[in-house]
């Protein structure tokens, strides 16, 4: 059997890299009007980056990590990052960027890997596009990466999608949280489903977000988070929910939003686009003050969020909104004849050299055949070259679109295309 992509990986071909272009540039844009740079981090680092970073406890560490030996130094492994919020704290430090700017505003576009079950809107290889903030503690900055998220969907003109908001508290407030909900759950363990089961003295908050309807009906009735954050987690949500009011967003709080990445603290948040089915959530993010500090970093809270590229074209894909593509004018050259063809390929590399979409063909191909390769490209210009006009100097002009020809000069020609096309 023919070899293939490997299973949970996507070729993207031509006929679909315009959506992509597509979405990438307005992320581009929006990024640079908030004030975001760009980052590109490699796509491997040492494991132990992601073990510390997101959490020995978590999903994405126990069961989805592609890990492979570095080949320098035995025991020492590499990873195909997951996801971009560890890489990016890693890059800040190694490169000090906190000794140089007091605020950091990072963006990144690319694919990450996870080990997990494929299905429509879950792969191996996907891309996220994601921003951090380093370096500040204000709600605000939580309030502004939810905006962002929210008007790069509003811009694409996706309608009916749904905002969660959540605290889930901080180091001084979350241990004793985590005791009350062991103990809620401890008398119902039997129930848990395996995952919670582990969970349940490792990570409990996990709980609170499982899937699994019987795990959900044994939450009924567990201690609310709010009613148990210390007086600054408190605070920093009620100012970060004044914002979101004052923006004019229709967010719920969710108490049971528990993200599955180990380092937030505070504020989390996931978009969803309900359509989507089991993988609805488009984006996710929150603050994560103590992961500069846990990586060996002076501390630097910060926040930030993460979108799946693959998800959100799905949803465009679904509501219609991915832009047909705008075909610019290319001109084809027809060469009859040997001396022509070499005519030919001078006069589409002079085009070219402008910046004009150009094509000819190398092989002795009939008129026939070569108009229709012409039309396979859309060409709104075909000029035709052939021994007789090369003789005295001349090619045809045909404007696909009307029909009509004119006769030019060799030498003028590419200046009388150029100014067709550009005007
Ligand atoms: P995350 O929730 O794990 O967060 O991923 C963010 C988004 O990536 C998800 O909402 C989803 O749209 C997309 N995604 C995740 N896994 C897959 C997959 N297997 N296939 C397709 N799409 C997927 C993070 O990764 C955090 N680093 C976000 C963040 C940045 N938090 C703070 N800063």
């Amino acid at each position: 059997m023919a070899i293939q992509k490997p299973r949970g990986t996507q070729d993207i071909l031509p006929s679909t890299i315009a959506n992509w272009h597509y979405i990438e540039g307005r992320i581009r844009k929006l990024c640079k009007t908030y004030g975001f740079q760009e980052i590109r981090t490699p796509m491997f680092e040492e494991t132990g980056l992601f073990l510390r970073g997101i959490g020995e406890t978590t999903d994405v560490v126990q069961k989805e990590m592609y890990s492979f030996p570095t080949g320098d130094k035995k025991e020492q492994t590499y990873t195909l990052r997951p996801e971009n919020t560890a890489s990016a704290v890693r890059a800040y430090l190694e490169n000090k960027i906190y000794g140089q700017e007091a605020l950091t505003k990072w963006f990144y576009i690319g694919p990450m890997f996870r080990h997990d079950k494929p299905q429509a809107g879950r792969y191996r290889q996907f891309h996220q596009f994601g921003v951090e903030v380093l370096g500040t503690q204000a709600p605000m900055a939580d309030a502004e990466v939810i905006m962002l998220v929210l008007q790069l969907f509003k811009d694409f003109g996706l309608k009916d999608l749904s905002v969660e908001v959540n605290s889930v508290g901080c180091p001084n407030c979350r241990p004793a949280y985590r005791d009350k909900l062991i103990a809620f759950f401890e008398p119902k363990k039997d129930q848990l489903c395996d995952d919670c089961k582990s969970r349940l003295y490792k990570n409990p908050l996990r709980i609170l977000d499982c899937k699994n309807e019987s795990c959900k009906a044994l939450t009924i009735g567990v201690p609310e988070i709010h009613e148990n954050l210390c007086d600054e987690c408190h605070d920093h949500f009620e100012e970060l929910k004044q914002y979101l009011t004052a923006a004019g967003v229709n967010y719920n709080v969710n108490p049971r939003l528990v993200r599955g990445l180990d380092y937030y603290t505070k504020t989390a948040f996931e978009v969803q686009y309900a359509p989507l089915g089991s993988q609805s959530a488009v984006a996710g993010g929150g603050r994560y003050d103590g992961l500069v500090e846990e990586l060996d970093g002076p501390h630097t809270p910060a926040v930030g969020f993460a979108m799946g590229m693959e998800r959100l074209l799905l949803a465009l894909e679904k509501q219609g909104l991915l832009p047909e593509e705008v075909q610019e004018p290319s001109v084809f050259v027809v060469s009859l004849g040997d001396a022509a063809k070499v005519a030919g390929f001078t006069l589409v590399k002079e085009l070219r050299e402008r910046y004009i979409i150009a094509e000819t063909s190398g092989e002795a191909k009939s008129m026939k055949s070569q108009l229709k390769h012409a039309n396979k490209i859309n060409a709104k210009y075909v000029i035709i070259v052939g021994d007789d006009e090369l003789a005295r100097r001349e090619a045809i002009l045909r404007d696909m679109e009307n029909g009509e020809q004119e006769t030019v000069a060799i030498d003028a020609i590419v200046d009388r295309v150029t100014s067709l096309v550009k005007g």
